[in-house]
């Protein structure tokens, strides 16, 4: 259900079992394959996937060679993401967890942030965007795809999603310099089945 701070499990779980996820591809989003090409994702980076979903995207990076951990609250996107790499014959950690408690055992070399941010409501943001700096090793990376979905409601302070809008100077207050090196602008546009698009970059974890 809709809770006033946004989305619960069981609101998640129900999108599943009724097979409304329009947010879902079917296949792994196009960046990674970029990310690849280029290196940034290479064969033995700990990476992980908060809210992997059906786990398209985890499967691709595992099959890369990455050592991959998916992360989900919602049973079924946790048996999706598993039936997923089984059938493929590939291997990943899945952990059903929530993100804002979840903590690795060891620091990460990056964490995939693909609509897990966009899913949560603004009022978990600050302890979201913490929980990402603790998973990583200093030097590691936040490789993002931001959601822009900025909606006319916005302009009467509305809060309106799933998905929240990702504003880039929010994410510039919560992912701040000198903690976090950032590239510079323009970043790629990535354009998303639901007609919105995701902002492309990679962040790096200075301190
Ligand atoms: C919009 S879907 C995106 C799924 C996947 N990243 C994709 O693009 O296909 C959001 C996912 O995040 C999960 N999720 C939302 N809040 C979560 C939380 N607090 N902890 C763990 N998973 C969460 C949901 O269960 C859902 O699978």
């Amino acid at each position: 259900m809709q809770t006033p701070h946004g989305p619960d499990r069981g609101f998640w779980q129900q999108r599943f079992e009724r097979q409304q996820t329009p947010w879902d591809r079917g296949s792994a989003g196009p960046q990674i394959a970029r990310w690849i090409s280029d290196g940034t994702l290479a064969p033995g980076l700990r990476i992980a996937v908060p809210g992997c979903g059906s786990g398209h995207d985890a499967l691709a990076m595992a099959q890369a060679g990455c050592v991959v951990t998916a992360i989900d609250y919602a049973d079924a996107a946790v048996a999706l993401t598993r039936q997923r790499l089984a059938a493929a014959g590939a291997t990943a950690e899945v952990v059903p967890a929530d993100v804002l408690a979840w903590q690795p055992a060891l620091p990460l070399d990056a964490v995939y942030e693909q609509t897990c941010w966009c899913a949560l409501h603004p009022d978990h943001w600050q302890a979201y965007s913490q929980r990402l700096h603790h998973w990583l090793r200093p030097g590691g990376r936040l490789l993002m795809l931001a959601m822009q979905c900025l909606r006319p409601g916005a302009a009467e302070g509305r809060i309106e999603g799933p998905p929240y809008h990702m504003d880039i100077q929010m994410l510039r207050a919560l992912l701040p310099a000198p903690q976090w090196s950032w590239p510079a602008p323009p970043y790629e546009r990535v354009p998303h089945p639901a007609g919105w698009t995701e902002l492309a970059l990679v962040l790096t974890k200075t301190a």
